[in-house]
């Protein structure tokens, strides 16, 4: 069983709540985040709680710098420290470029880029004291492929590339690797946002003809947070069926 602590921004969502499930399972303390879900978080601590884990949840915006610095602040002072930071909060606001408002563009990229950078920001002298750490980002199939609709989601997901990449050469001498997932589309979450009818477009369109199953964004995430992925930084890993 491991003692390290994970850091999960956006447990309460679809895909958090896999992810929670499994790094329970294997040993990890967790720290969980949520910003207004806090009865969906509260569904997956039900599972949690038969399982023998540390673990504590904390509100937070990730698009206010005060409120990420107080939450990194809480997190050190109930677990020590941070080894592993997971940035899988993420939203989508679609429309088509010619009418998405700027109001909905500074959205999303507030919360899906802004957010994991002032998380990084936040955690990384923890990690730099510990000489070691594991930083995650989660980012899209819709970023390398292009799909209309989605200029803001797609551009921040674009933009977690170059912020994963930059942090990884920083930080390699610290012992702290930065590694971004890049998802097609699994079943949960935000894949229930789209109509069920380009749902079934999409289904077709990805070669596996099957939308991801979350286990294997566990399983992902948990050979990232591992002692053996040393090595492996500055990567994207493209789980998507095949689409990419
Ligand atoms: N599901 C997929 O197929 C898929 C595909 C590609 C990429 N992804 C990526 O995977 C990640 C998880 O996706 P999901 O499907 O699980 O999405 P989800 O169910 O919609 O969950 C989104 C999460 O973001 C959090 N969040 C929203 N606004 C926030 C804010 N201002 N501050 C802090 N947290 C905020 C939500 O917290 P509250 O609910 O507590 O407000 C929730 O935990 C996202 O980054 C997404 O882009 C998912």
């Amino acid at each position: 069983m491991s003692n390290k602590t994970v850091l999960l921004i956006g447990a309460s969502g679809g895909l958090g709540r896999y992810i929670t499930l499994g790094l329970a399972s294997a040993g990890y303390d967790l720290a969980l985040h949520y910003h207004n879900s806090f009865d969906k978080l509260q569904a997956t601590l039900t599972g949690i709680n038969e399982i023998e884990t540390k673990y504590k949840t904390y509100k937070a915006d990730i698009t206010s710098e005060a409120e990420v610095e107080a939450l990194i602040k809480c997190v050190k002072e109930d677990f020590g420290s941070v080894d592993i930071l997971i940035n899988n909060s993420g939203i989508s606001l679609n429309g088509m470029s010619w009418k998405l408002s700027l109001k909905d563009w500074d959205k999303v990229l507030a919360v899906n880029l802004t957010g994991p950078f002032l998380c990084t920001k936040h955690v990384l002298p923890l990690m730099k004291e510990k000489k070691s750490g594991r930083i995650i980002y989660m980012s899209s199939v819709v970023a390398q492929t292009g799909v209309p609709g989605t200029a803001a989601y797609a551009a921040t997901k674009a933009g977690l590339s170059g912020l994963c990449k930059t942090i990884s050469k920083e930080v390699i001498r610290n012992g702290i690797t930065a590694n971004l997932i890049s998802l097609g589309y699994f079943e949960a979450g935000l894949l229930f946002q789209i109509p069920e009818d380009v749902r079934n477009q999409i289904k077709d369109a990805i070669p596996k003809k099957e939308f991801g199953d979350p286990k294997d964004v566990v399983e992902c995430i948990l050979y990232l947070c591992s002692e053996n992925s040393g090595y492996l930084t500055g990567q994207s890993i493209n789980l998507n069926g095949g689409l990419f």
